[in-house]
């Protein structure tokens, strides 16, 4: 298939984009760069030997999105990345994220109903299910009000989707993908937060390789087996793999339903200090780390019910926390050897 991958020189796009060609797709990109690095293209290629088709602009632009869609008459798919992630800075500016994120997406659903194109993969998040109920959460577990604007971007999003896929008969799979960490193994592409991260897994790397004084851990007061909060971490090339496998359900109309959720994790939850011990164990150092106050806004535990993607999608995570942790070890080395302007 030719396959359109927005947000393909992000985190999870740029994996997605490498498996994407190892199983003989082909891929455009289209990416306004305004949290990735133009390089990223190059990294890829080095990775698999084909350098994919890059376009640079905004998807919130609907002229240029329009004129995009008329140049490309012959994509079959779209896996659909690019957004805002940043919940913080989703608190503080709530319009750019309702903007980017809506807007994008009706932009790419307008290029999909103007040319034909009827088959779409989304990027959802477990942050819809809040604090669920019940755990394991499962696909039918209620989507609770949102914590967050960007949270309620991907809630509306599903909304959109599943409205649109009514309409204009399009052929949808969202994904809620958990917490996806690590990188890939070549450690050629991964996570490149700009700033001081949010995430753990980016914090702890950071911490080790001397960029950070010192983790935070927020609160150990929780009720879970150390008080650390507990969540589904994910490696993110098993996460690329998934993408693959709901794009091929969607080209061998092997849907059960026209509009398909599926949670993506391993199933397992892990809590912050054994993500910090795994981290020890595999890079062999000792990390400097303080126990704080809780983080706004965090909940307490999450994890996935897989079942349903293992059995219908066909999908399963392989790697574990070490292959996780070891991974997004070798990926911050390799960038300390880069010595990349805006990360200290
Ligand atoms: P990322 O920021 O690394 O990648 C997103 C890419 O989209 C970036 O390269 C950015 O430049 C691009 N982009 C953003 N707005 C754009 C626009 N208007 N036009 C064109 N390009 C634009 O993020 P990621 O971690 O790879 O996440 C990918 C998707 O997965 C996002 O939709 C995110 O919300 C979702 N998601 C991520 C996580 C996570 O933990 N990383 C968890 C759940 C869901
Ligand atoms: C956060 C977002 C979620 C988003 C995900 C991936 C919130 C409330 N949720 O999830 O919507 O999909 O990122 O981008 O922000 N931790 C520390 N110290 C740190 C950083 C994190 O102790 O410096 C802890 C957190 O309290 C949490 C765990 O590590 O318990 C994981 O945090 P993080 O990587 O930010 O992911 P989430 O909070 O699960």
């Amino acid at each position: 298939m030719k396959i359109l991958v927005t947000g393909g020189t992000g985190y999870i796009g740029s994996h997605t984009v490498v498996e994407l060609q190892q199983q003989g797709h082909q891929v455009v990109i289209v990416d306004n760069l305004s949290n990735s690095r133009g390089e990223v293209i190059d990294a890829i290629a080095k990775i698999t030997g084909i350098k994919p088709e890059f376009y640079q602009f905004d998807l919130t632009d609907a002229e240029k999105s329009k004129q995009f869609f008329k140049s490309q008459p012959d994509i079959d798919a779209i896996i659909h990345f690019a957004a805002y992630k940043a919940v913080g800075e989703s608190m503080a500016e709530p319009l750019m994220y309702y903007r980017n994120n809506l807007d994008s997406l009706i932009n790419i659903l307008q290029g999909m109903k103007d040319n034909g194109i009827s088959r779409i993969v989304f990027s959802s998040s477990c942050t819809v299910y809040g604090q669920p109920d019940e755990l394991p959460v499962k696909e039918t577990s209620p989507v609770k009000e949102a914590w967050s604007p960007y949270g309620n971007t991907k809630q509306m999003s599903e909304q959109i989707l599943k409205f649109a896929c009514d309409a204009y008969a399009l052929q949808v799979i969202a994904l809620r993908y958990f917490n996806p960490v690590g990188a890939h193994e070549s450690a050629q592409i991964g996570e490149l937060p700009m700033g001081v991260p949010n995430n753990l897994v980016p914090y702890i790397t950071q911490t080790a390789i001397g960029i950070r004084p010192r983790l935070m851990v927020f609160g150990n007061d929780y009720s879970t087996p150390d008080g650390t909060p507990v969540r589904d971490y994910l490696h993110v090339v098993d996460l690329a793999k998934a993408h693959v496998t709901a794009v091929e359900r969607l080209q061998t109309e092997a849907q059960k339903m026209p509009y398909e959720v599926f949670n993506l994790g391993t199933g397992t939850g892990y809590s912050v200090l054994e993500v910090i011990r795994a981290f020890e164990r595999v890079s062999g150092l000792k990390l400097n780390f303080k126990i704080t106050a809780r983080r706004p806004g965090d909940i307490e535990k999450v994890w996935a019910d897989t079942s349903f993607a293992n059995s219908e999608l066909g999908w399963k995570a392989v790697y574990g926390l070490d292959d996780m942790m070891r991974s997004a070890w070798k990926w911050e080395q390799a960038l300390m050897q880069q010595k990349l302007p805006g990360r200290y």
